[in-house]
């Protein structure tokens, strides 16, 4: 058998001293240490920057925009720039009025090379079966202090999954992330085509109509406008609504075309049908969200037996309250009326911001916003902002 020679080095002096001084050598290094507060790190500073928690704002000024619409320039409270955003994106005001807690979501409608020269505008008008935005545009007035979260949101270019063309179809206030996608083309921080087909009921209803056409200048033909106009004979507009023979007249002949929609509920389901019998694949197509659904008993299986009016247990961190809901109206809107805050962006089901534990009953959602993981799913969560009682529920929300 060979025989296997391990040699055991003797432990040098040098190790030894050096064990012996570790001990030392690192009470040394803590004494010799700065006592003052560790820096933040710059990319930390960047990130707050861009996705602050919440945004204290001032009207600045106020611009009319027709009858029942006006434009609110919003600037930070501590004079730093607000947070840089996507042409297109929203941000999400909170709010209280007559003892509800609640907030609401508004595309920018000013660009975001604006946002570095310091503002953010958003243009409101007035729903006369609103609960805020009559308000907002008969009370709001310079001075006036408003919370905003971040931008958020997912309606804006992306040259990667989107087209070089755009076919923008609006109506109404949907107007709005157009004007921000407009003015950012404009000003060279996007790069695509805009053909926007802007659907009005009378010629004194359209808004932006002169900055629409100084962008298309500007734009240097990459954005062209194409009015339509509803309630009004005039031979400068198109006429009706803007059905597929419209968008066929306008959309680009040799290329393909992304579609981005944004307006009414009403709109979405007549452009809908229309986009259908263009055959245009379902994957080009974007749609901004429009904020709870106006009429849920119409819904596609909406149940014919629902009550009128439910209960609901509402747990907090403060302790659980009954209140009382609608089954016309979103669990969140039950919880706000009632003057509990909850935590909410969106309004949509899309963003998951006001996810909710469902502890007992059933609730409606509709296939089109029903934003949950399938985890959540399985496991009772809900986003009660697109969440509709059918039962006397227990629900436990997080902290606003
Ligand atoms: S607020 Fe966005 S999912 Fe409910």
């Amino acid at each position: 058998m060979k025989k296997v020679n391990v040699k055991i080095k003797p432990i040098g002096l040098f190790d030894l001293l050096a064990f012996k001084n570790i001990v030392p050598n690192r009470v040394k290094r803590f004494q010799a240490a700065s006592d003052s507060d560790v820096a933040e790190q710059n990319i930390n500073k960047l990130a707050k920057r861009l996705h602050p928690q919440k945004q204290e704002m001032v009207i600045k000024e106020i611009i009319e925009r027709g009858k029942g619409v006006k434009t609110f320039r919003l600037k930070r409270k501590d004079g730093e720039n607000p947070a840089y955003f996507r042409a297109g994106q929203y941000i999400s005001l909170r709010l209280s009025l007559d003892g509800s807690v609640f907030t609401r979501p508004y595309s920018l409608s000013s660009s975001p090379k604006d946002a570095l020269n310091g503002f953010y505008d958003i243009t409101i008008k007035a729903n006369e079966d609103g609960f805020y935005s009559k308000w907002a545009v008969e009370n709001l007035k310079k001075g006036d202090q408003i919370e905003c979260s971040a931008p958020e949101g997912t309606f804006y270019y992306e040259k990667l999954r989107d087209c070089g063309a755009v076919v923008g179809i609006c109506g109404g206030s949907g107007i709005t992330p157009f004007i921000s996608m407009a003015k950012a083309i404009a000003e060279g921080d996007e790069d695509f085509n805009l053909i926007l087909l802007y659907g009005s009921c009378k010629e004194c209803d359209i808004l932006f109509k002169d900055e629409l056409a100084k962008l298309e200048k500007k734009s240097g033909g990459k954005v062209k406008t194409v009015h339509v106009l509803s309630e009004e004979e005039n031979k400068a507009y198109e006429q009706g609504f803007i059905t597929s023979k419209i968008i066929k007249k306008y959309a680009p002949a040799d290329q393909p075309y992304s579609v981005f929609m944004c307006g009414p509920q009403a709109m979405y389901d007549f452009v809908d049908k229309e986009l259908n019998r263009l055959k245009i694949e379902r994957r080009l197509i974007r749609r901004e969200l429009f904020g709870e659904i106006k009429n849920v008993q119409s819904a596609k299986g909406y149940p014919k037996d629902a009550k009128k009016e439910y209960k609901i247990k509402v747990k907090t961190l403060d302790g659980i309250k009954e209140i009382k809901a609608k089954s016309n109206e979103s669990v969140l809107v039950a919880i706000e009326r009632a003057g509990i805050a909850a935590p909410s962006k969106c309004r949509s089901g899309e963003c998951g911001y006001c996810r909710s534990k469902l502890l007992e009953g059933d609730v409606f959602i509709t296939e089109d916003n029903d934003g949950r993981r399938a985890a959540d799913k399985k496991f009772g969560f809900i986003h009660p902002c697109s969440s509709y009682p059918l039962s006397d529920l227990f629900v436990e929300i997080p902290e606003a």
